[in-house]
């Protein structure tokens, strides 16, 4: 094995993210705990508001304030729980050690300043960085390698489409070098050929020893390209989380068996596995799937199925497997 792959760059225990002043709701994203390690991309995959962008925000320490918050739970990077540092220790070290690409490229670049002002910015919160032409250097030749020019430069946000902006994301993302990226659906406005090319730069990124990607989608195409294990979130909570083969070949949650076949994988036919029309928002105290899940029981929709670590080292969330031990 190579020196330091497999070494933990990032552990989560138990976070859970909620509104403020909401006491006895469920939380948002409810008690979870994974492990990021050196050299590997890990998917973290689920539909729409099963809580995978307030996991990146909260990791990052960017909820919306004043409405969401941090409930309980931490996040350790380097021996230092991140949700307890100061704002100054936590400036430092986003962008420079754990760079997020947000899923709104719309909104995160400033409507104001064109492209340059925004890149070279990112060199002046880190002081110590290199030098001004080494800056421009690499801003050059990152842009070029994600297949923009560097006429980019002078354009406004405004002035670029929807997938351009992206890559200035993903640029602006990179310029630092960090340990840790984290994207969310950081792709969806990419055309296929675009996205082709990030691919091939992530699979550079993490070439480099100690480097690693949390990759956020709703997409499992995109994610199979590149993840070496994907977790599925449902309503806020870790339902399963497996190596990519067996995600693909042997899911064991109905709901990761309903989101890999409504997707267009290997010819695989849009076969109905869940009850159309359930909302999968507001679960009650029992499994977040439960409403819509064609196997649910009344224990389902009553008692929270453990997470349960299997013998093959995957972990599924669900009363039918813990009843056949899966
Ligand atoms: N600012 C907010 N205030 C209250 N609830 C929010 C806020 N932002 C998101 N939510 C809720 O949190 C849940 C998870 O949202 P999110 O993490 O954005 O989902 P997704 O998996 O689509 O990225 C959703 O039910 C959403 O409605
Ligand atoms: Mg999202």
């Amino acid at each position: 094995m190579e020196e330091g792959r497999d070494a933990n760059v990032l552990s989560i225990h138990a976070l859970t993210v909620g509104a403020r002043q909401s006491a006895g709701a469920r939380p948002l994203v409810d008690s979870l705990s994974f492990e990021l390690r050196a050299g590997e991309a890990l998917g973290l995959m689920g539909g729409s508001g099963s809580g995978k962008s307030l996991t990146a925000l909260a990791l990052m320490r960017l909820l919306p304030w004043p409405y969401l918050e941090i409930q309980s739970g931490q996040i350790l990077w380097q021996d230092k729980d991140l949700s307890l540092i100061s704002d100054t220790e936590l400036a430092l070290l986003r962008g420079r050690h754990i760079a997020l690409l947000l899923q709104d490229a719309a909104t995160a670049l400033h409507p104001m300043r064109n492209v340059e002002q925004q890149l070279f910015q990112v060199f002046s919160y880190h002081a110590s960085s290199a030098s001004q032409d080494k800056s421009r250097e690499k801003i050059e030749s990152l842009l070029k390698a994600h297949g923009l020019s560097a006429k980019i430069l002078q354009a406004y946000p405004h002035e670029l489409s929807g997938g351009m902006r992206q890559r200035v994301l993903w640029v602006m993302a990179r310029l630092l070098d960090p340990e840790i990226l984290i994207a969310d659906e950081a792709t969806h406005a990419l055309d296929a050929s675009v996205q082709a090319d990030v691919i091939e730069q992530l699979r550079g990124y993490l070439e480099v020893r100690s480097r690693a990607l949390l990759l956020i989608s709703h997409d499992i195409g995109f994610l199979a390209e590149l993840c070496d294990r994907i977790m599925v979130l449902c309503g806020g909570r870790l339902v399963e989380e497996a190596s990519l083969a067996d995600l693909l070949h042997r899911p064991l949650h109905p709901y990761t068996q309903a989101l890999l076949a409504a997707a267009p994988l290997e010819g695989r036919k849009g076969q109905r596995l869940f009850r159309a029309q359930a909302s999968l928002q507001q679960p009650g105290l029992g499994c977040a799937f439960a409403s819509a899940c064609l196997h649910a029981d009344r224990r389902c929709e009553q008692e929270a199925p453990p997470l349960l670590r299997l013998a093959d080292g995957r972990r599924v969330a669900c009363h039918r497997s813990e009843e056949s031990g899966a």
